[in-house]
């Protein structure tokens, strides 16, 4: 057999075996977004492999538990039976035919892109690489990201001398194929299934779009190829960088409002009436979780390279990082009323998951709260049905355990920082002596205990 023919033999294998679902999948990453991701597949009996650093996940895995609430332990048993095992052993990598990464990508401490849990899985995957296989990038990040570091050390770690598939040479019978494919997911909410979320995928070359493609529509319903792995990566930024933004300026609106006597959420309940040209975005105590306080930074770091400013971006981040600042004095303001000092009060924070109904802490704007009110002198404790204990962080060491809802009368401030549906607001109103509502919460409920900030 020619070298090209093996070539174009290799990359039909795979699309058959993508095809008739006889391919193996390995998963990289069991977080919040590979988890599920496996889990899909396993659904439309592929068999899968998920890889993880965390012995404690691959342990819980293996033995039928779940550690994200919304996946129940029966589905993961349900899965283990159709096939799906979980490892830390990376050398059966060579066995998958389409390896999916989905690894951290956060902000170091300068807030700077942090790629090193991307570089690690690439470091990791090299050595056990073969020919054929196809290599999809989900975690967000910048454009470039796929063919400026992935792919160089992909071909450079894996000491057979395989190279990504490329439009550009010619083709050989050492090729394996690469692609990037950003994940849409938005946690908690169901009115959109997984499967119904159209799936952006861009390859190295149209290869490895095509298997791309094939091995994503086998468990979408709909798949939108774009022309580059840079223009998949752009496109997963443009989405949340578009969040951001409109989430920051409904809060700077919400400011004024508040100045002005208006209520901002009766305004945009108003304006969201309108059939055509307004989407609905809410004001709230700060952003949080992993994708939209940290992702849109990964664009302005890479706009440096050409000698760009991404103001809005940088504008944007301003309004939001100032809105725990703002909580914190609506909280001071609150008590002054009460004729009270936030010194020495005590106050009970409702709600620490970045949003509602998510068992997820992380950037949460309830940490930098409390992190606020603690210096200020007040005695915090908080309550979440997701979280009985708050320990250390990337960013927080607040050691805290979960108290009680039903003592929220011994508090000087009830502050609800996450509208968690499980909370009765109208009793907490009742039996509070004094609620600060970011979340408007108490919309419907009127009291003069009741503070919408
Ligand atoms: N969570 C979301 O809702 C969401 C939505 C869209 C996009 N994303 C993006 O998806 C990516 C993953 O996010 P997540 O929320 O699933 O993160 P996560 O922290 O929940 O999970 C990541 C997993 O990767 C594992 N890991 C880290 N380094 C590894 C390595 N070298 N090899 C193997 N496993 C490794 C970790 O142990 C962890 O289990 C990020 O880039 C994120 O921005 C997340």
């Amino acid at each position: 057999m020619s070298t090209c023919t093996r070539a174009t033999s290799l990359f039909s294998e795979l699309k058959n075996r993508l095809d008739t679902r006889q391919a193996r999948i390995g998963v990289i990453g069991l977080g919040y977004v590979g988890l599920p991701l496996a889990l899909l597949y396993t659904e439309a009996k592929f068999r899968v492999t998920g890889f993880d650093i965390d012995q404690h996940k691959v342990a819980t895995l293996s033995s039928g538990g779940s550690y994200i609430h919304r996946i129940p332990p029966t589905e993961i048993q349900g899965a283990r039976s159709g096939g799906f095992s979980a490892t830390a052993e990376f050398a059966s990598l060579t066995d998958m035919d389409a390896i999916i990464i989905c690894v951290p990508t956060p902000l170091d401490e300068y807030r700077e892109p942090d790629l090193s849990f991307i570089k690690n899985t690439a470091e990791a995957i090299a050595p056990h690489l073969r020919a054929g296989q196809l290599v999809v990038l989900e975690s967000t990040t910048y454009p470039g990201t796929t063919e400026e570091v992935l792919v160089p050390i992909l071909e450079k770690g894996n000491g057979s001398g395989l190279k990504a598939a490329r439009d550009t040479t010619a083709h050989g019978a050492d090729e394996f194929f690469v692609a990037f494919s950003p994940e849409r997911e938005d946690p908690g909410n169901d009115t959109v299934a997984r499967c119904d979320i159209p799936k952006v995928v861009g390859g190295v070359n149209s290869q490895a779009s095509e298997l791309a493609t094939t091995l994503y529509g086998s468990i979408f319903h709909r798949t939108v190829p774009v022309s580059s792995p840079a223009v998949a990566e752009m496109t997963k930024l443009l989405e949340n960088i578009y969040r951001c933004v409109n989430i920051a300026l409904v809060n700077e609106l919400k400011l004024l409002s508040l100045r002005m006597g208006l209520d901002i959420w009766e305004v945009i309940e108003a304006a969201s009436t309108k059939p055509f040209g307004f989407q609905p975005f809410y004001p709230g105590p700060g952003l949080g979780g992993h994708c939209i306080p940290l992702d849109p930074y990964y664009l302005s770091w890479k706009a440096k390279e050409w000698d760009f400013q991404t103001r809005f971006i940088e504008l944007a981040g301003d309004v939001n990082s100032a809105m725990p600042y703002h909580v914190v004095s609506s909280v001071s303001r609150a008590l002054n009323q009460q004729r009270k000092a936030l010194n020495g009060a005590k106050v009970l924070v409702l709600g620490v998951g970045y949003k509602r109904d998510i068992d997820d802490l992380r950037e949460s704007p309830a940490l930098t709260i409390i992190e606020l009110l603690q210096k200020e002198g007040a005695q915090v404790s908080y309550n979440d049905p997701y979280f009985p204990f708050i320990g250390k962080g990337r960013h927080y060491d607040l050691q805290m355990k979960c108290t009680p809802v039903e003592n929220v009368g011994e508090y000087d401030c009830v502050l609800i920082v996450t509208d968690h549906s499980d909370y009765d607001y109208r009793w907490i109103a009742e039996h509070a002596s004094l609620v600060v509502d970011t979340r408007n919460a108490m919309r419907g409920i009127h009291g003069n205990n009741i503070v919408r900030c």
